[in-house]
């Protein structure tokens, strides 16, 4: 039929919803072509929307409809009008929701045919991500893509159901505003109006949610875009989604309580009962037992501290790092004495790759077989203090404690997530008392390792001056299988505290002031005691649907080499443009 003719389709039904209750009624249906297949006197359409598949039977009794349907291409948007009938018992599908009926066509209308799509719509995805990102209208259409976006808007509804009904108020806050420092760097919007000035992106709410508490607004939160210009990875984007809170006169339970009604009330949506309240940990033993501050907890592996043992044993290579000040830490793989050379020799090169000399293994068929040679005396003292079973794999860093951690802590994290592949668990855990400081090597001075609002614990002040690393943090994360799905932390409401805090971040009053006078004024006024939180919406929303990146999660997101694929951004902007703006580009 000619586009002129169309008629004004109008859907009865979702494809994706029809079952075997719906046989016999008439349904009309809109949809693009998923799957054309010609059988002659038969011809077999997909027809896909959101919802899912339905398959469409147009037989010769309708000549002329079947005439059309031969003509049918990938990806056409098609309307159809038609009876469900029960698919003879061969037929059934139980691999598809509709496939116990097939809609037997009476109208059918290509409404918009389409040019060969650049890569087949299906699950999982048969292109390069490079050409689904620069086709991501196509690649959206993926059943699981679809899905991933429902989930999304029903969490994000969740979320905002349940912060409204503990009395929060959603406020929003500006985009165009002053760089708050997170720890990474700012995208910059130039000013028209006053030449060779800047706004930032925020990189979080941080401040603006500070002074709706001093406001007296008690109980904010807020679905919000955040921006970060830094190195992105499977879990981090340039611009990404947290759902930020805020609460006055509490303490950080407070903000536990609420935030595992939350996580409840979001997970519930896919039949997680989740069990509250969540175990704590505080971040030294986070780091001793598991390596990271992001624990995965699926499994009950840890690493231990066998420095004690190690000074015992004839070992040159466990001798020479004790001696430099290092420790000797262990690790036990359950069941896994039985990895080759070559898987063992690749655990050694994943330790070289992350800053160590090495990786030492143990294994006991029957015998002791190991990459150290000691005696046999010492394996089995090795062996016993780690509790390792026959058919285990041992595996040893002697360094620095930071490297045997770093390594070790990597090994498990890899061993954790192989384990458990395929079982269902969620773990969750709050991370406490992190250190207020941290040194960056980069930029050779402390650095917050939250932000610098946020509170040190009471006990610690008096060392602010003299051992500020020694400081801890009324900082939390919350960690679900490994992933740091949020942090936060009360914050300072005292002024002269506050300025302490830029001193020691090596500010001077005039850079403080420059870049904070707003906000430090703002403390002078009754700014009551307050803390908060920000999850990572992405992040909860891959894990909720099982995805292994956020990108799967984000509807139009950038490379790993932040580049936007589909609009070819970021872009040339004409001369004319920069001269409004007062800039000049150099060369690159
Ligand atoms: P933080 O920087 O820890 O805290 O961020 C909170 C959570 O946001 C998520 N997240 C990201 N997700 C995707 N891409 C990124 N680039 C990215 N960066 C962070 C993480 C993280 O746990 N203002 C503080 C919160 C507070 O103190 O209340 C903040 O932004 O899941």
């Amino acid at each position: 039929m000619k586009s002129t003719e169309q008629k004004q389709w109008r859907r009865t039904n979702y494809c994706g919803e029809l079952r075997a209750e719906h046989v016999g009624q008439e349904v009309a249906l809109l949809g693009w072509v998923n799957r054309q297949r010609d059988i002659g006197n038969l011809v077999f359409i997909d027809i896909r929307d959101r919802e899912g598949v339905v398959q469409v039977v147009v037989s010769s009794e309708a000549k002329d409809l079947l005439e059309e349907a031969k003509k049918v291409r990938m990806e056409d948007v098609a309307g159809i009008r038609g009876i469900v009938r029960e698919r003879a018992e061969k037929m059934k599908n139980p691999q598809l929701r509709t496939g116990e009926i097939e809609v037997e066509a009476k109208e059918f209308e290509v409404l918009r045919p389409s040019e060969v799509p650049p890569f087949v719509v299906a699950d999982p995805p048969q292109a390069q991500e490079e050409l689904r990102f620069k086709y991501r209208y196509i690649d959206l259409r993926r059943p699981s893509m679809q899905r991933n976006f429902k989930l999304r808007h029903q969490a994000a509804l969740r979320a905002r159901n349940y912060m409204n009904d503990e009395g929060f108020y959603e406020i929003e806050t500006p985009f165009l505003t002053k760089s708050t420092p997170e720890g990474a760097r700012d995208y910059l919007v130039p000013s028209r109006i006053y030449k060779g000035r800047f706004f930032a992106l925020p990189q979080s709410p941080q401040i603006f949610k500070q002074l709706l508490m001093i406001a007296g607004f008690d109980r904010y939160f807020q679905i919000v875009r955040c921006f970060r210009d830094e190195d992105l990875r499977a879990d981090r984007q340039p611009e990404f989604t947290q759902i930020d809170v805020e609460m006055s006169f509490v303490g950080s339970e407070d903000v536990f309580r609420v935030i595992e009604g939350l996580i409840a009330s979001v997970f519930g949506l896919i039949g997680v009962d989740v069990l509250r309240p969540f175990p704590h940990l505080t971040y030294e033993e986070s780091m001793n037992k598991y390596g990271t501050d992001k624990p995965d907890l699926r499994l009950d592996v840890e690493i231990i501290d066998l420095t004690d043992t190690g000074a015992q044993v004839d070992s040159e290579i466990i001798k020479g790092a004790l001696s430099a000040g290092g420790e000797l830490r262990g690790l036990v793989l359950g069941k896994s004495g039985n990895l080759s050379r070559s898987q063992l020799d690749k655990l050694n090169q994943k330790a070289k790759d992350l800053g160590a000399k090495g990786i030492v293994w143990i294994k006991r068929p029957d015998g002791f077989k190991s990459s150290l040679k000691i005696s046999e005396e010492n394996f089995e003292r090795i062996w016993e203090r780690c509790g390792a079973d026959k058919g285990d794999l041992v595996l040893l860093v002697a360094d620095s404690k930071d490297m045997t951690l770093r390594v070790l802590g990597a090994i498990r994290q890899e061993f954790v997530a192989q384990q458990v592949l395929g079982t269902e668990s969620y773990k969750f855990a709050w991370v406490t008392d992190f250190p207020l400081f941290e040194w960056s090597e980069e930029e050779g001075r402390l650095v917050s390792m939250h932000h610098p609002f946020t509170s040190p614990v009471e006990e610690d002040i008096a060392l602010l001056e003299k051992e500020p690393q020694q400081v801890r943090a009324k900082a939390y994360d919350l960690v679900l299988n490994g992933v740091e799905i949020g942090g936060g932390s009360i914050r300072i409401n005292d002024l002269n505290l506050q300025k302490v805090i830029f001193k020691t971040l090596g500010l001077s009053p005039e850079e403080a002031e420059d870049k904070f006078g707003f906000f430090l004024e703002a403390l002078r006024y009754g700014a009551p005691p307050h803390g908060g939180i920000a999850l990572g919406f992405d992040r909860i929303v891959m894990l909720l649907a099982g995805e292994e990146t956020i990108r799967d999660v984000i509807a139009f997101p950038k490379t790993t080499s932040s580049l936007c694929l589909l609009t070819n951004s970021p872009s040339n902007v004409d001369d004319k443009q920069l001269e409004n703006l007062g800039l000049k580009k150099t060369k690159a």
